[in-house]
């Protein structure tokens, strides 16, 4: 159960990447819950249709519109079309992803800039196509990072990099912005239950050893992360720009030994 009153988002418009599965679906799910209209966007239609009726069932306002974060011109056409349904934009989400486990030394060219293309070139085209709507009457960008930006990993240079560039181009968007009254954060999960990166990233075999080794002994859960976002995204974070959030029950603390069974 939210600790937070509910409609603390009435009247907001949010912009939700990644919002068909996982994460993003649990933070567009708790959006709505405050009472923020919210557009879902990623490449699956089905998925994205499903969490609209969700919401809809719970009373809510969503909109689906498929789009994949790596074409700048539909990214925009998407939050053109999110304006044009909801009256305005106050909230953008980046948690659109893409993540495999892959030594570097066999990790084809393609495969670093694929990973690359969704979750860094997408968060910067999602962000860009949103700042002038943004700039308006001010607003808020949650990117959903990983403890990997900070923590050496193996098998997931690709995403360690992907996911520092989120960061850094955090806290540079929020120092650009913050005259416009964009306020720009991220969140950094650990290890979260039941969602596809966690069943990609650490194999069953992986799973004992790794969540006995996490500080606070267990894995987070979606509703934890979602909690977070909501914060920032709130009043309760007015004051809050160019931050990263840690949700990782304190994994990061011990550096890259709970990742380390997976070198073998
Ligand atoms: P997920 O369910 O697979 O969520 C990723 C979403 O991104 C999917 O709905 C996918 O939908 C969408 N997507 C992928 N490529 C896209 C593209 N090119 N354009 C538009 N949408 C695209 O995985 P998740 O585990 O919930 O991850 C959500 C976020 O949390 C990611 O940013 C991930 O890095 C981060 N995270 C997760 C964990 C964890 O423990 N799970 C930990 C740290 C960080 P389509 O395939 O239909 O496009
Ligand atoms: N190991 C090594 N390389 C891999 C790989 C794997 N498991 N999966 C994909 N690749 C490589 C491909 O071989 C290809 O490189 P190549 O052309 O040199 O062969 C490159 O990555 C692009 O693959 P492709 O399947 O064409 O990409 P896509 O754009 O269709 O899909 C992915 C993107 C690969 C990230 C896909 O896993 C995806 O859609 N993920 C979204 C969901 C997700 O990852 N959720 C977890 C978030 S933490």
């Amino acid at each position: 159960m939210s600790v937070f009153v509910d409609n603390l988002l009435r009247g907001k418009v949010a912009f939700v990447t990644g919002g068909g599965s996982g994460i993003g679906r649990g933070i567009a799910l708790r959006l709505a819950k405050q009472g923020a209209k919210v557009a879902l966007l990623g490449r699956t239609a089905e998925k994205l249709e499903a969490v609209v009726k969700e919401i809809q069932a719970a009373g809510g306002e969503a909109r689906a519109f498929p789009a994949d974060v790596r074409k700048y011109p539909d990214v925009e056409q998407a939050l053109k079309s999110t304006v044009e349904a909801f009256g305005g934009l106050d909230i953008v989400i980046n948690s659109a992803a893409g993540n495999f486990l892959a030594p570097a030394a066999t990790l084809s060219a393609n495969g670093f800039r694929t990973v690359i293309d969704i979750d860094l070139c997408g968060t910067f085209n999602t962000c860009r196509a949103a700042f002038e709507q943004l700039s308006k009457h001010g607003g808020s960008i949650v990117s959903i990072t990983a403890t990997q930006a900070e923590v050496p990993t193996p098998l997931q240079c690709h995403a360690g990099a992907a996911k520092a560039g989120i960061e850094k181009l955090t806290r540079d968007l929020a120092l650009e912005w913050a005259r416009s009254g964009i306020r720009v954060n991220a969140v950094a999960p650990g290890p979260i239950e039941d969602t596809e990166g966690m069943s990609r990233l650490a194999p069953g075999d992986v799973q004992a050893n790794f969540k006995k080794r996490v500080p606070l002994g267990r894995y987070g859960t979606i509703d934890e992360v979602c909690e977070a976002v909501l914060f920032l995204v709130s009043p309760a974070g007015a004051y809050v720009t160019g931050a990263t959030l840690l949700i990782d029950g304190g994994t990061s603390l011990l550096g890259a030994g709970p990742f380390l069974d997976m070198m073998g």
